[in-house]
Order: structure tokens, then C-alpha cells, then sequence
């Protein structure tokens, strides 16, 4: 797919989710929160669902979770306009409960064709839910958070390698004040993947 191709079909399924009353959480949204970025990123990181300011806007990690994440990006020099930045849920569950298993069902339809269209090379998972799907999408065994979290796995796909990188939900550091200097750590994998890859690119 080439990268005209890419944005055109990123667009339609935007269209597609504004409208969509999969879930009962239609009931319940302001706006949908499909995600943003670059449709042609090589990182795509995958949150949870919105919170309220993120419903309120219609766009992904714009509340205290966003700030932490927006401090993570730039710890690495990477911009939200260089990667894709989305969620397991497009919409927001009241008062920020979990996402239940029939919701998630009901919306990674979504989450696939971004994954699918897109095109990665670094699938990176923030927290527990999106961790979950994606281990088990890719056919990697599952294991607690944190186990897993700051490392790289590598899943072959019918579409091509990716490399998995699992980390803790920024939301985290907003309770606990040890964990932005975890978070801040496992970001610091993305450079050498990044300078691993292009050189890769370029051999
Ligand atoms: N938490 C998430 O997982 N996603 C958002 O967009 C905001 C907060």
C-alpha cells in the first residue's frame, strides 16, 4: 500500500468509527477517540480506551496520562506527528472503568485495520489491555506487565516482522512517582531499535 493509500483508508475508518454503535459505549461518548499520528509511522503505541478529556476532544492522551506520555516521546526525540497513537477502545468507559472482555471484542475490528494499514515496524503497548491483545494477536506467551515491560519480541506476521515493546501505562506515573524513571528507562529501547532499523534500511 503505498502512502497516499494508507492515509486515504486511515480516514475512511475515522469516518467509520465516528459512526459506529458497536458497544454499548456509544450510548455514553461525546466524541469517539479513533487516534492520530502519521499513518505511515514506523512506531505505533497502543493505550487503553479515552478518558473524560480525551471524550471531550476526540483525541488520544490529551489528559495527565497524555502529559506523562507527551514526556516520554521527547525523551527519545520522537514527535506524535512522527508516530500512531491509539487506543484498545475508541470510546470512553464511564468513569473510566475497564474496558470489558465484549467491548474489546466488539472494537479491535478497528485496531486491526490501523495495525494492518499502518504497517509498524514497532508495536508498542502501553499497560495491561493493550499488552494483552497484542501478545495474544501475535502468538506471544503472556506474562504479568511486569515481566515484560522494557523489552523487545519479535512476532513474524502474515504482514511482515514487527518488534513488540511492552510498557507500562503512562497513567501510572501519575499515581506512583517511582515509575517515571521505569518508563523512562524502557523508552530508551526505542533508540537503539530505531538506529538498529535504519541502519537495516540503508545497508
Ligand atoms: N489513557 C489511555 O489509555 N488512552 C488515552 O487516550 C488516554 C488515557
Amino acid at each position: 500500500m503505498d502512502d497516499q493509500e494508507k492515509s486515504s483508508k486511515i480516514e475512511r475508518l475515522r469516518k467509520q468509527i465516528a459512526r459506529c454503535k458497536r458497544c454499548r459505549l456509544h450510548t455514553t461518548r461525546t466524541h469517539t477517540v479513533p487516534g492520530e499520528g502519521s499513518a505511515q509511522a514506523a512506531v505505533m503505541f497502543i493505550g487503553e480506551a479515552p478518558g473524560r478529556n480525551e471524550d471531550l476532544q476526540g483525541k488520544p492522551f490529551v489528559g495527565r496520562a497524555g502529559e506523562v506520555f507527551d514526556r516520554l516521546l521527547d525523551s527519545v526525540n520522537l514527535t506524535r506527528e512522527e508516530i500512531y497513537l491509539c487506543n484498545i477502545l475508541k470510546c470512553r468507559p464511564p468513569e473510566n472503568r475497564n474496558p470489558l472482555s465484549d467491548e474489546i471484542h466488539a472494537c479491535v475490528g478497528s485496531l486491526d485495520i490501523q495495525i494492518k494499514t499502518v504497517d509498524p515496524k514497532i508495536i508498542a503497548t502501553l499497560g495491561k489491555f493493550a499488552t494483552t491483545y497484542i501478545f495474544e494477536k501475535f502468538g506471544l506467551p503472556l506474562r504479568n506487565i511486569s515481566e515484560v515491560h522494557g523489552k523487545v519480541f519479535e512476532a513474524e506476521t502474515a504482514f511482515g516482522s514487527k518488534r513488540i515493546v511492552a510498557l507500562y501505562h503512562p497513567a501510572v506515573a501519575t499515581y506512583d512517582g517511582n515509575k517515571i524513571s521505569v518508563l523512562l528507562d524502557d523508552f530508551r529501547i526505542f533508540k537503539s531499535i530505531l538506529k538498529e532499523l535504519s541502519a537495516i534500511a540503508e545497508a
